[in-house]
């Protein structure tokens, strides 16, 4: 996830791991206005392009949410991550039971012509990405749907708030090192972290889109274990790539923050934003 992985590759066990929890997490008052909005459309077959799809997540949560009768496009550089969603979407059905078609894309979206990926969307999505990505980029893919008139459905983009409950004296000093090392380059340049909510609603507003955005937090104890150490670890190798000569003390800081986290002694909140967004007039 883009929380902990230091780079654009993305373990699929680690995407399995946070499905649930993003999947609780996610704002459902835009999913039901994407939903009404894909509802009024004429078309007999609604055209959704998910971007970054990884293992499908984004996918397995829609479907069965959005209007009847859905062709998605998934895109994504990993092509093994895009055959495991291929395989396991097969038996998802829409909202009238009938089965979605699927096809799959291995892009690198950072290919100087990506936007040709995105013909005949009419609802451009994806889960957990902006973060990895620049400005510049944000504002070609706002460009590249309003040019199809497109609406957008983005989620689980995450703010920078992390609270860790109860706090320890090292964990603004992690949490500095992580919000730093979310700002290196994942191949688009220098990323956006915590700033793509605010970028991707001036980008969409800059072309009239109406935009819509909602907080879609992690709240992770100990019923969350797995999913919480391995944010632990993956904040821990983040911050120890962006403070080498801090080692020992990122360690300790890890090592007491995941037992408490067993202990039920700790709750993560990790701050995120949905947002949804429809072309104007
Ligand atoms: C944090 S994962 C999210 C995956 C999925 N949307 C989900 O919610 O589980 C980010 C995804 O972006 C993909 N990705 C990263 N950089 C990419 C690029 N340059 N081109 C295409 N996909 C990319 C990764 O392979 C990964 O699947």
């Amino acid at each position: 996830m883009t929380e902990s992985t230091p780079h654009s590759h993305f373990e699929a066990d680690w995407l399995s791991l946070r499905e649930p929890v993003d999947h609780r997490a996610r704002a459902e008052s835009l999913t039901e206005a994407a939903a009404h909005w894909l509802a009024q459309r004429a078309s007999s077959e609604h055209r959704i392009v998910d971007l970054g799809a990884g293992r499908g997540s984004n996918l397995r949560y829609l479907a069965s949410r959005l209007a009847r009768s859905q062709h998605w496009r998934l895109i994504d550089h990993d092509p093994a991550l895009l055959g495991a969603a291929q395989r396991d979407a097969a038996t998802l059905v829409d909202p009238a039971g009938a089965p979605i078609t699927i096809e799959t894309d291995t892009l690198d979206l950072n290919h100087a012509r990506f936007e040709a990926a995105l013909d005949g969307a009419e609802l451009v999505t994806a889960s957990a990405l902006f973060d990895l990505v620049t400005r510049e980029w944000i504002e070609r893919l706002a460009r590249a749907c309003a040019d199809r008139s497109a609406a957008v459905l983005f989620v689980l983009s995450i703010d920078g708030c992390i609270d860790l409950t109860p706090a320890i004296a090292d964990d603004e000093f992690v949490t500095d090192l992580l919000a730093a090392h979310q700002r290196r380059d994942k191949s688009f340049g220098t990323a956006l972290g915590a700033d793509a909510p605010t970028v991707l609603r001036q980008a969409f507003e800059a072309l009239g889109y109406d935009v819509s955005l909602a907080a879609s937090p992690w709240h992770i104890d100990a019923r969350d274990a797995e999913l919480g150490a391995a944010l632990i670890e993956g904040w821990r190798s983040a911050a120890r790539e962006q403070a080498p000569d801090a080692g020992a003390r990122i360690d300790a800081w890890a090592r007491a923050r995941t037992s408490a986290l067993r202990a039920n002694a700790l709750v993560i909140r990790v701050g995120h934003q949905d947002l949804f967004a429809t072309p104007g007039p």
